[in-house]
This record gives structure tokens, sequence and C-alpha cells, in this order.
């Protein structure tokens, strides 16, 4: 089926997650499009039942785009540690608990790594995954997704960000994701033909696929 492009004055986003609708606003800054997000609206946030990160957006997604009749943008991601068989992966938010303690998840992390004895630097691959769901409401859908691979470092480092980023030192970098800018962690902005981060890979898909005219 052709691509649908993206034609809408607004777009729901699909996430009650702070972090993560302020990085999708910064994506979408140069876009002349309006961002309602479903914390704002009131929207309820799904169950996430899926067993990836495409099942998930696609669902939340969907609700959200059902729930307010616009067009709706889903982002699922995570963090998955080679070593630890994907984990946390798409349950990467579960893993900081109720009160959202990342300091707490990531030290799960780091204790996983050395339970399997994974204390070098090359036996701590990871990588960050994005998978976003653009839905409407006739349940049309769209999914872009993206990668960036690193290694997993301890002590946390950084203060920017949120989530795992200050344990991630991507692939040929000397800094986390925690010490970088939102500018340098992405690594992109529409029209140029890099990116860096997970989020921001899948949002140049997204912007080359459906948001040109
Ligand atoms: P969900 O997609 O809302 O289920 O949760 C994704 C979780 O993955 C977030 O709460 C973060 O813990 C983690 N995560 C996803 N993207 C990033 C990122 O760019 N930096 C740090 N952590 C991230």
């Amino acid at each position: 089926m052709a691509v649908r492009p993206f034609t809408e004055p607004e777009l729901v986003v699909a996430s009650h997650n702070a972090g993560k609708v302020r990085e999708i606003r910064e994506l979408l800054a140069s876009f002349p499009i309006s961002i309602l997000s479903a914390g704002d609206l009131g929207l309820p946030e799904p169950e996430e039942t899926g067993t990836t990160f495409a099942q998930n957006a696609q669902l939340k997604a969907c609700a959200a785009a059902q729930a307010s009749g616009k067009p709706a943008l889903a982002d699922d991601s995570g963090l998955s540690v080679n070593a630890l068989d994907g984990a946390p992966g798409i349950y990467s938010a579960r893993w900081a608990g109720p009160d959202k303690d990342f300091a707490r998840a990531m030290r799960n992390v780091e204790e996983e790594l050395r339970a399997k004895g994974a204390t070098k630097p090359e036996a701590r691959g990871a990588k960050f995954v994005c998978v976003l769901a653009l839905a409407w409401p006739d349940d049309h859908v769209e999914i872009f997704p993206g990668e960036i691979a690193g290694t997993v470092i301890w002590p946390p480092r950084g203060t920017q960000g949120f989530g795992y980023d200050p344990i991630f030192l991507p692939e040929g970098f000397d800094r986390t994701f925690g010490e970088m800018s939102a500018e340098e962690k992405h690594g992109w902005r529409p029209g140029e033909t890099t990116a860096l981060s997970h989020r921001a890979r899948a949002f140049k898909a997204l912007a080359e696929t459906c948001l040109t005219g």
C-alpha cells in the first residue's frame, strides 16, 4: 500500500512521558504542525500488551487517534543490552518502577551485567531502539524504526537527557547521551542526511516519508 502523507495541521503525541514529549516537540519544531500531547488532552494510557516495540507503538498511536479523532504519533523505545538477551527492551520503563526511578533502573542493568561477568566494554554492547507509529482515526498506520549501537558504561555520567542516557555511550563517541545537549544527541535537523539518536533516526525516516510535500 502507498505511504500516506501527513497533511493535517495538528498531531497528537501519544505519550505521557514528559521527556519523550519534549524530544518529539524538538524533532518536529521546524514543521508547521501544532503538537498536542495525550497528557494535555487527558487521553487514557492504554496498556502496553504487545511483545515488540512496533506492536506497542501501534497500539498507543491507534488508541490516541481513536480517542481524539486526530492523527496520533507514538514512540515505543528502550534500551536493549546484548548480554541480557535484549533486556530491559520493551520493559525499559517498567524497570524504573512506579516511581520512575531511573537511578535504580540503571543500577539494575549494571547488576545484571556484573552477574553475567560482563565487565569489559566489548561484553557490554547495547542499542537504543525507537519505533514510531503514526496512526489516523481510520486505523491507517505507518511505522518507522530507528536504532543506535553503543556500550553500557558505569558509573552513570551526565545530567542531560532522560532515562538510561547517562549509561549509554554511543559508538564512536567518548561522551554518554547524558553528557550531550539535545542537539548533539539527535544530531539531525530536517533536510540533513545524518542522524545520531535512535529517535532522530526514526524521525528522519518519518520526515522523509510522510512529511515532505
Ligand atoms: P516506553 O516507550 O514509554 O514504554 O518507555 C521507553 C523507556 O525507554 C523510557 O522510559 C526510557 O527509560 C527508555 N528510553 C527510551 N528512549 C530513551 C532515550 O533516548 N534515552 C534514555 N532512555 C530512553
